[in-house]
């Protein structure tokens, strides 16, 4: 490395004479001998040094300690005093421009070349630290988040711009405050010393002027043994865009399920209105498989789809002639057949449409017996879909204990009889125990 270029400021010219040749000889190079404050900026400013070797008392307005201080905060240059004395009160004035050596004279030139590379490396060391700091302040500002630092006692040691702007308050008003009365939440009684280290929680952030802003936020330690000493960094980020998207979506998801209720339900009346002595049958078998799927445990989600599937489970009658529907005698087998083709013909009407349940599947189960014996593909216990099992039980109560047009109602205790007769032969033992324990135990009506 080559040797360091040093200007020299000394007002007696003995003296400055005797510096640089010592100067020199040490093998750096003198940019320039100079005696007042004045001279010294006009000569930074034409050859830039790496140091500057001055008497701390000059001629002219200006002497060398306020000199140092414009040198080293404005230029970057170190700057080693030379003095002939130091009394207290200069040398407290001195300490104040972050001094990078003394000379007392008179001194040795081993003692000068000591000092000059021990302020050089001060120098270089200082400005790879302010470097180093602005690098990562000029981070920490740049971030889209907001972020702030906590001290030991809970006082604030840095807030950048986001943070700022979303508190409303700038650093000079949040700077050495308490963190919760810059950070106000809406839930006051939650401060971050009660969150988990890291993990991200939502709050509701409320400004200066009194906007109240949705925010994700985290907390974490800062660690003792770190040069800033122990406390806390509180980064967080205005949810607003995010919170708003989320309502959007949740009500166009409750519209959706409004409109598919209602297509259902348009549905499920025109079927009705064909075949009028099964009205409400089907409204009422949704109301009776619901409440066995509560009784089963089944989740809400799956008690939705087994809703709606009864409600339409008949879809398929569509296709069979109203003559046959509302023949007050009863039917031929040719006529029965006919009617048999009703689970197909509705899985063929809603198979194409996209439900977020199997509905289809479940209606062209629920002539399925659990021997096999049902209809149309024989499916037995486990082949059967719970929702199609449950609905097989409901819609034989409701229809036996309701009129037909080719034979009156046979009441409800009928119903129960068929089908706890037919417990684990034709219907799940399951699903008639919680069938029978709702309408004897529960009190459960069809109506
Ligand atoms: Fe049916
Ligand atoms: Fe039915």
């Amino acid at each position: 490395m080559s040797k360091a270029r040093v200007l020299i400021v000394e007002d007696e010219n003995l003296v400055a004479r005797d510096l640089h040749n010592m100067v020199r000889l040490l093998g750096y190079e003198v940019t320039g001998v100079v005696q007042t404050g004045e001279e010294v900026i006009a000569s930074l400013n034409q050859k830039k040094p790496d140091l500057v070797l001055m008497d701390i008392v000059l001629k002219g307005k200006l002497d060398g300690i306020s000199v140092a201080a414009v040198v080293w905060e404005e230029y970057c240059i170190p700057v080693v005093y030379i003095t002939s004395f130091a009394d207290d009160l200069t040398f407290e004035r001195a300490k104040l421009t972050e001094p990078f050596g003394y000379l007392i004279k008179p001194f040795e030139e081993r003692e000068l070349e000591l000092t000059i590379e021990t302020a050089l490396y001060k120098a270089r060391m200082q400005l790879l630290l302010r470097e180093k700091e602005q690098w990562l302040s000029t981070i920490l500002r740049s971030i889209g988040d907001g972020i702030i630092v906590l001290n030991s006692e809970g006082l604030i040691s840095f807030i950048n711009p986001v943070a700022q702007r979303m508190t409303g308050l700038d650093e000079k008003q949040a700077l050495g405050r308490k963190f919760e009365q810059v950070f106000r939440l809406k839930d006051q009684n939650r401060q971050p010393a009660d969150f988990e280290p890291f993990s991200l929680r939502e709050s509701v952030l409320i400004s200066k002027d009194g906007q109240e802003i949705p925010i994700e936020q985290t907390v974490a330690p800062l660690p003792p043994d770190m040069a800033v000493g122990p406390g806390q960094v509180i980064v967080f980020r205005d949810i607003t865009a995010r919170k708003k998207a989320e309502r959007e979506l949740q009500d166009s998801w409750a519209r959706l399920q409004r409109a598919l209720q209602g297509t259902i339900q348009a549905i499920s009346i025109t079927i009705e209105m064909r075949d009028p002595y099964t009205a409400g049958h089907q409204r009422r078998v949704a109301k009776l498989a619901e409440a066995i799927g509560k009784e089963l445990g089944m989740s809400e989600a799956q008690l939705e789809g087994l809703k709606l599937a009864a409600e339409i489970h008949d879809i398929g009658k569509i296709y069979v002639p109203s003559e046959i529907l509302s023949k007050p005698t009863k039917l031929t087998e040719l006529e029965y057949t006919i009617i048999k083709t009703h689970p197909q013909a509705g899985h063929e009407i809603l198979k194409t449409i996209e439900f977020p349940w199997p509905i289809a599947e479940i209606v062209l189960q629920h002539h399925e017996r659990i021997d096999g014996s049902g209809y149309p593909r024989g499916l037995k216990n486990g082949q059967i879909l719970l929702e199609a099992r449950i609905l097989a039980v409901a819609d034989v109560v409701e229809a036996m204990a309701s009129h037909r047009p080719y034979r009156p109602a046979f009441g409800l205790d009928r119903a129960l009889e068929e089908i706890k007769l037919n417990r684990g032969r034709l219907y799940g033992p399951d699903e008639v125990d919680a069938c029978v324990k709702l309408i004897e135990q529960k009190g459960f009506s069809l109506e």
